[in-house]
């Protein structure tokens, strides 16, 4: 008898997804990949979203898209395990942002009591939190990361750990959402000498790559690292690459190890996370300097090696139209403006 190694069997079923903070940065690629796998899309949406434009916005789309909405909070025990069973969820996701992460040790009390949950994808969505070891104040959002990490695994649901790394953007020290902004215009700054790499990821990849793991048997109870090749970049190379894209060379300034710690120390929150992040990437190297070898680790490529990934010269492409559109003056427009980013400041103050 033939066993079929092919990865299609590998799947459990098609399973009803709860996704949390679809209205969020990294939630809504996420939620947009579990619609378009044609799945059964819940997503969780807090009370009084409507009072916000764009969120309302946000949902609206995805329910145009077949999302079904259900408003909660994850901190509220009861409403979730009523939401849970009420929907039958079968996997949930999280992705709520920084300042949120201990409200999912409430959402896990409610996804253990009710007890169908298949999987919990708890808000990860970057390095490995147990071997990246930042300076302040990120290191705290990684030992919270961690307590939700080791509540889980006490819990006995199954868990994915999605480790994507770097989004697909240029990556300002002091920028939550990187990729909704163009890469620079004026100057580059460069985090030490430069040369130390990082892997980028469309975030379209990371919401689709996300959607393929989750009912995947061979990511139960495992981190899932994203590590693709081709998007393998130092800060020097990505300046080269956005110069090649508007056709003209900018000026590099250095940003010292040094500036990214004191950008660190200053706690503004969230930029100096960022900063913290920053001088882990591009001066320790934390991406890099570990092999993807542990008992609980699996890489994305070789699980899937069938799956490409969106490379960063075409996410470029994409911020080059972005810029020739926001250039181009309306019909009725006076065609003065030009496009002129500000240098960031190094040491912003806090307020
Ligand atoms: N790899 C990368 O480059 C990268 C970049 C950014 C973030 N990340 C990671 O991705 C994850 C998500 O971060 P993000 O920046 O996407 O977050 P975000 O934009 O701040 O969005 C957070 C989402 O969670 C929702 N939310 C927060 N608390 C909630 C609660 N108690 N109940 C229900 N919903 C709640 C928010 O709802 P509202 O809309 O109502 O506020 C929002 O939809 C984090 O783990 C972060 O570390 C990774």
């Amino acid at each position: 008898m033939t066993v079929s190694t092919c990865v299609s069997t590998d799947k459990i079923n098609i399973g009803r997804v709860l996704i949390v903070g679809a209205t969020g940065f990294i939630g809504h690629f996420v939620a947009e990949a579990s619609l378009q796998t044609g799945r059964p899309t819940y997503v969780l949406v807090r009370p009084g979203y409507t009072n916000n434009p764009s969120k309302a916005s946000a949902v609206k789309a995805l329910q145009d898209k077949g999302a079904i909405s259900v408003h909660g909070l994850i901190n509220d025990k009861e409403s979730m395990e009523k939401i849970l069973k009420e929907h039958e969820i079968d996997i949930v996701i999280s992705a709520v942002g920084g300042a949120n992460i201990l409200d999912q040790l409430i959402l896990l009390e409610a996804i253990k009591k009710v007890g169908t949950v298949k999987r919990f994808l708890p808000s990860e969505f970057g390095h490995d939190v147990d071997r990246a070891e930042p300076v302040e104040p990120g290191l705290t959002m990684y030992k919270e990361k961690q307590k939700v990490r080791r509540m889980v695994e006490e819990s006995g649901v199954p868990y994915t750990y999605i480790c994507c790394n770097s989004i697909a953007s240029w990556p300002y020290f002091d920028n939550t959402h990187p990729s909704e902004v163009l890469p620079p215009l004026d100057q580059f700054q460069i985090y030490g000498d430069g040369t130390v790499k990082a892997y980028f990821v469309a975030g379209t990849d990371i919401g689709r790559l996300t959607m393929k793991t989750v009912d995947d048997v061979r990511t139960i109870n495992k981190n899932v690292h994203f590590r693709p090749l081709c998007n393998l970049y130092n800060i020097n190379e990505l300046a080269s690459l956005w110069e090649q894209k508007i056709g003209r060379t900018l000026p590099r300034v250095t940003i010292t190890e040094d500036d990214l710690l004191a950008a660190a120390a200053e706690n503004c929150i969230p930029e100096s996370i960022v900063a913290s992040f920053t001088h882990d990437i591009f001066i320790k190297g934390c991406q890099i300097n570990f092999s993807v070898d542990g008992p609980n680790d699996v890489e994305l490529g070789s699980l899937y090696p069938e799956e490409t990934f969106r490379t960063l010269d075409e996410c470029f492409n994409d911020f080059l139209v972005k810029l020739q559109t926001e250039d181009k003056p309306a019909a009725n427009e006076v065609p003065t403006k030009t496009h002129v980013v500000e240098p960031i400041p190094i040491a912003a103050t806090c307020a």
